[in-house]
């Protein structure tokens, strides 16, 4: 008696740890810039941000995060997108940052976006790594994610690895390791590069554009 007792105490205080840690844009984000453009909605739930002529938008963590798998689902500026980027990052602070980044160029409507991945040690990056998805990500929302270990980085879309960095210290290259990292947002104009090396503009005309979140969540 006593043995199933304790099963289903154990069972009761787990099921209420998890219920507790649901991720909750409130409490694990705060916006950062964009004079509110930038909207927590649904008690927390989602989250969006927007882009006008005037300015972008951006949110960071609360917490700071050394390893983990974080995801995050999002649904990107849809139509007319180009010269928008939506940037979806870890990063730690300072001249000799680490930085682990996705980016979503938008396009204009009916071509791809180009999802842009780069990865920064010690400062330094150029290891950008360039993508077409599968599917339109401004239909539905799609989760990306960031494993983050001391062995290695896998950036994956909807559970599928789509690129993996080694930690090849070994051979002298630095590896993000030792500095704590918040996660960050924002949505911009990136029109003097990003759509067609910058040949592509915003049109303005389509303003606001927004980007939305849901479900994060992080196994640090
Ligand atoms: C936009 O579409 C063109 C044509 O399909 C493609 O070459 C380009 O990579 C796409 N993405 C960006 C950001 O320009």
């Amino acid at each position: 008696m006593a043995s199933s007792s304790t099963v289903i105490f154990t069972t009761l205080f787990l099921a209420t740890l998890i219920a507790s840690s649901k991720a909750n844009f409130n409490k694990d984000f705060a916006i950062t810039w964009g004079d509110g453009r930038a909207k927590i909605l649904n008690n927390g739930d989602d989250l969006t941000l927007s882009l006008d002529k005037t300015s972008g938008s951006g949110f960071q963590s609360t917490n700071e995060y050394l390893f983990g798998k974080i995801d995050m689902q999002l649904k990107l500026v849809p139509g007319n997108s180009a010269g928008t980027v939506t940037a979806y990052y870890l990063s730690s602070q300072g001249p000799t940052h680490d930085e682990i980044d996705f980016e979503f160029l938008g396009n204009v409507s009916g071509q791809p976006y180009t999802l842009h991945t780069n990865v920064f040690a010690q400062g330094k990056g150029s290891r950008e790594k360039q993508f077409h998805l599968w599917f339109d990500p401004t239909k539905d929302f799609h989760t990306y994610s960031i494993l983050w270990n001391p062995q290695r980085i896998v950036f994956s879309v909807d559970g599928t690895p789509i690129r993996e960095h080694q930690n090849i210290e070994s051979k002298g290259i630095p590896f993000p390791k030792n500095q704590p990292m918040r996660i960050y947002s924002s949505l911009w104009n990136a029109d003097d590069w990003a759509t067609q090396g910058g040949r592509v503009k915003t049109d303005w005309a389509q303003a606001p554009f927004s980007a939305s979140y849901r479900n994060f969540n992080a196994d640090a």
